[in-house]
């Protein structure tokens, strides 16, 4: 037998480690938002940047100097002691399994604020191997340390190898809480040849048709992504638990880093990285959905209360199918609202 029976694959790890969850807690989460906890000066906005992000992430893998892992790790612990995190999620991105630094990370973290950490998130899984080894090794921390509630693992898609195995990582383990595209790490892995992160790039699309007339043709761009990403969201909620998109790089394009988002929401990702303050509004906006489609949304729902049968409203058939559609965005709709006065507001509800 190559997979753990039904009732096996619920069991706490360890003795004393907390009972997995049967679902993922419902959280609105549209931006984790990235912090380099070793400087002084990020660490000194977390307060106020609690109250206006879904999740702040204390990073300590890529994008901190080798020098300064361990003051990452530090300036972590001491940001998650020194705050209250209400409903905004609190997550660190800990080093990759072949690190020198993810053992300290987790132990010196599970140790100091296990208690407070929801989710940790390991990068550049490449199989359900790596979930497993880390599954093993937080109910062994929760145990020791007499954890209340299960941390989560999110993993990174970051890898060929990983892609390949996307399903079974999703598969791995109840504490499984999602994934997130790398498009920076999976584009070298994969051998792609752009150097950007995220995004589309000019010489990626379809040309058209040669003319007659010799007119010059247009090339148009096409989705890098979105084979993965579409392959992400399926082994994702096919198995209960959350796609997201990842990082995108250029801060100078708001507009391409909305797009971005955007195919990544539209496709069914629930939210995306956010590594600038700028960014946070984007992904607010896009990962919330549109006022008016909550409108009609809710216009669908109210003409057929039961979810069955057939209505016209303004020349669009709705069936139980389109009712299915409309729920999922008044519930996305009723969860922000719950978060965001504006928003319901603009919601009417
Ligand atoms: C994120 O970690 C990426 O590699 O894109
Ligand atoms: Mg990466």
């Amino acid at each position: 037998m190559s997979i753990k029976p039904p009732r096996k694959f619920f069991e706490p790890l360890a003795i004393g480690a907390p009972q997995p969850y049967r679902d993922i807690p419902v959280r609105l989460e549209r931006m984790i938002h990235f912090v380099p906890p070793h400087l002084d000066k990020m660490r000194a906005k977390i307060p106020e940047m609690i109250g206006q992000v879904d999740v702040v992430l204390g990073n300590l893998e890529d994008a901190i100097p080798a020098d300064r892992k361990e003051d990452a790790r530090r300036g972590f612990i001491a940001v998650a002691r020194a705050n209250a995190f209400g409903d905004t999620g609190l997550w660190t991105r800990v080093n990759s399994l072949n690190s020198p630094w993810v053992l300290d990370d987790l132990t010196e973290i599970v140790a100091a604020v296990g208690n407070k950490l929801d989710v940790v998130m390991l990068p550049k899984v490449e199989g359900p191997w790596d979930i497993h080894f880390l599954d093993q090794l937080l109910a062994q921390l929760e145990a020791r340390h007499g954890i209340a509630k299960p941390i989560l693992i999110h993993a990174i898609l970051e890898t060929a190898l990983g892609v390949a195995n996307v399903e079974a990582i999703a598969a791995a383990s109840p504490r499984m809480h999602g994934m997130s595209l790398g498009p920076a790490d999976l584009a070298a892995s994969r051998g792609m040849k752009t150097t950007r992160v995220g995004g589309g790039h000019p010489f990626y699309g379809v040309l058209e048709d040669a003319r007659a007339d010799g007119a010059p043709r247009m090339l148009t761009q096409q989705d890098l992504w979105h084979y993965t990403v579409a392959k992400m969201v399926d082994a994702c909620v096919a198995n209960g638990i959350r796609p997201f998109y990842g990082p995108f790089g250029d801060f100078s394009d708001p507009a391409a880093c909305e797009a971005q988002f955007r195919n990544a929401f539209l496709l069914g990702c629930v939210g995306a990285w956010s590594l600038h303050p700028s960014q946070i509004d984007i992904a607010k906006r896009v990962f919330s959905p549109d006022a008016e489609e909550v409108r009609f949304a809710r216009k669908i729902l109210d003409a057929m209360p039961d979810g069955s049968g057939a209505v016209m409203i303004d020349g669009k058939m709705q069936d139980d199918a389109t009712w299915k559609q409309a729920k999922v965005i008044v519930d996305l709709a009723r969860q922000v609202a719950a978060r965001d006065a504006d928003m319901a507001e603009k919601y009417g509800l």
